[in-house]
């Protein structure tokens, strides 16, 4: 076991963070001298999408900011590649941790992979077997070049297996996105924050939609005539994500005219005090089907497909399909008893499994290639 691991983690949007921030947490609290390195690709640049969440969490400013913004896919990736190349090899860390699905995710390992240095997959091993997501693309990707799988629900195990992964590198630890929320629940209900907005609790309907899927063609529309039309029932309250609100004007829809309460990104502690206080959430998400489950919140996802049945299974979430007029049947789905679900491994104590895990896993010992 190598007692001084320098472990690098690359995050580049929302909810990167919450998946990493535990992670850090814990790797410090072992106090064996593992040092950690922080990697922002700069993916997500705007305040409200990303200092805001570090100030919240607690982990500051990154070490390293590769400022990479928007652009295509590969026009994201490539920078991403081609930013963090050389500061890999100026660091030489032991292990490099990635999280997620979005494409800093992808670039990251890959750039690691091929510098050989070895990767740590958080959240390894979901699928929805949906290729026209770019989330499924980077996340079989980030996969196939990752030494260490973190997963945090079984059916992980099965698709990896059935990918090729040896069973060695699998390591079932649990769910970092809820180790934040366990640990930052209490600061959360302190705010009050439907209180702030004028909610009553368990009294509207919290929608975040934000995937290309929806958002970047005709299904928008449709789905604002529908929230128009739930609005008259219950304030339908929409936090909007850049891209929806760009594609929003592009479309010239005026939501808040159509009655729905439309508000600009908002950081994690508020925007998780509006998800534990609604009496539902619709969401094209993934890491908000995982938040309602714990909570217990019901949760219906306008996609097709999910990566995480297990929030279906054992949860409180319901797949309506990237159906728009599906959205009319929600408001005689709310109410009942809230029952928060019992997921394995959901415990606030998967990052302490991680920094387990990478404090004592044999790593391949592997030269960095030089440049050429
Ligand atoms: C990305 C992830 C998605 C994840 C989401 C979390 C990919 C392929 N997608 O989607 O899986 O669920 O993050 O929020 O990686 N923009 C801003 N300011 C910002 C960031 C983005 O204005 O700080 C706008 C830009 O116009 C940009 C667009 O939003 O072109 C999309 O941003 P991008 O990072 O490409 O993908 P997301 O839709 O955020």
């Amino acid at each position: 076991m190598a007692s001084r691991r320098k472990v690098l983690s690359v995050v580049g949007t929302r909810p990167n963070f919450m998946k990493t921030v535990p992670v850090v947490a814990a790797l410090a609290a072992r106090g064996d001298g593992i040092e950690h390195v922080l990697v922002h690709t700069g993916q997500h640049y705007d305040d409200a999408m990303s200092r805001v969440f570090f100030e919240e969490l607690g982990v500051g400013e990154p070490d390293h900011m590769l400022d990479v913004g928007s652009g295509s896919h590969a026009q994201q990736t490539a920078r991403v590649m081609e930013r963090l190349e050389p500061l890999l090899l100026e660091l030489e860390p032991d292990v490099v941790l990635v999280p997620g699905d979005v494409n800093s995710t992808m670039a990251a390992a890959l750039v690691a992979a091929k510098l050989q240095i070895p990767v740590g997959h958080i959240e390894a091993g979901l699928r929805s077997f949906d290729r026209t997501m770019p989330e499924e693309v980077n996340r079989v990707v980030a996969d196939a070049v990752s030494d260490l799988l973190f997963i945090h629900s079984p059916e992980a195990r099965g698709n990896l297996l059935a990918e090729g992964a040896g069973e060695s590198g699998i390591h079932y630890v649990g769910n970092t996105m809820i180790d934040t929320l366990v640990a930052m629940l209490p600061r959360i209900r302190e705010q009050d924050s439907p209180g702030r907005h004028g909610l009553a609790p368990r009294g509207y309907l919290l929608v975040t939609l934000h995937r290309p899927a929806l958002v970047d063609g005709p299904l928008l529309s449709d789905a604002i005539a529908q929230l128009a039309a739930v609005a008259r029932e219950l304030p339908v309250v929409f936090p909007c994500h850049p891209r929806t609100r760009a594609a929003l004007d592009a479309l010239g829809i005026d939501a808040a005219a159509a009655g729905i309460r439309l508000l600009d990104p908002i950081g994690y502690l508020e925007f998780m005090g509006l998800v534990d206080g609604a009496a539902g959430v619709l969401t094209d998400s993934g890491g908000i089907q995982e938040e309602t489950t714990f909570l217990g919140v019901p949760c219906f996802t306008l996609r097709d497909n999910t990566e995480r049945p297990v929030t279906v299974e054992l949860g409180t979430n319901t797949l309506l399909g990237l159906a728009p007029e599906r959205i009319a049947e929600v408001p005689a789905l709310l109410g009942g008893e809230r029952r928060p679900a019992s997921v394995p491994l959901w415990d606030g104590e998967a990052g302490q499994r991680i920094a387990a895990v990478l404090a004592g896993a044999e790593l391949p010992e592997r030269p960095l290639p030089s440049r050429a």
